[in-house]
């Protein structure tokens, strides 16, 4: 899957962008659509001073989990750890919050504005470890375009 080419696309909707939730949706639109193995894709935010994460954009399947507390999950981890956060298999990890039986894996990469972890992209695979060192890539390309609106 050639991700190279979706660069300047996230940059146009960036760089047009009107309101925030509507540009972050764009971008959850976009990516769930030209990728075939990204079955959700959405955004968490630190929710003001508390130490939890809730839930923004997404496209795909709604889900239950609009607020993950720092640690829980893969999500709570990222916002712990400031680090990528790769998951092949979903069944093999203990600290992982279902959404929903057909996703496989899943991918979590931090924001970051001024050095600090203001959120994260989520994406979750019905795709059993489809995600390359291309994706991480990728994926870090949008979370620092997206910044630059935060
Ligand atoms: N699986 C995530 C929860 C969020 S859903 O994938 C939308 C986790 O373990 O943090």
């Amino acid at each position: 899957m050639a991700l190279e080419p979706l660069k300047p696309k996230i940059a146009r909707l960036i760089s047009e962008s009107t309101t925030l939730e509507d540009t972050l949706l764009a971008v959850c639109r976009l990516l769930k659509s030209q990728v075939p193995h990204y079955d959700w894709v959405g955004f968490y935010f630190k929710n003001g001073k508390k130490k939890e994460l809730k839930l923004g954009p997404y496209a795909g399947a709604p889900t239950d989990h609009s607020i993950i507390p720092f640690g829980k999950g893969i999500c709570g981890q990222v916002a712990v750890s400031n680090q990528n956060f790769v998951v092949p298999d979903v069944k093999a990890q203990d600290n992982y919050i279902a959404c929903s039986i057909s996703v496989k894996s899943e991918i979590v990469i931090p924001i970051f504005v001024s050095g600090e972890n203001v959120g994260q992209i989520d994406i979750d695979s019905n795709t059993l470890d489809p995600f390359t060192p291309s994706d991480e890539e990728f994926l870090e390309f949008v979370c620092a375009q997206v910044a630059t609106l935060l």
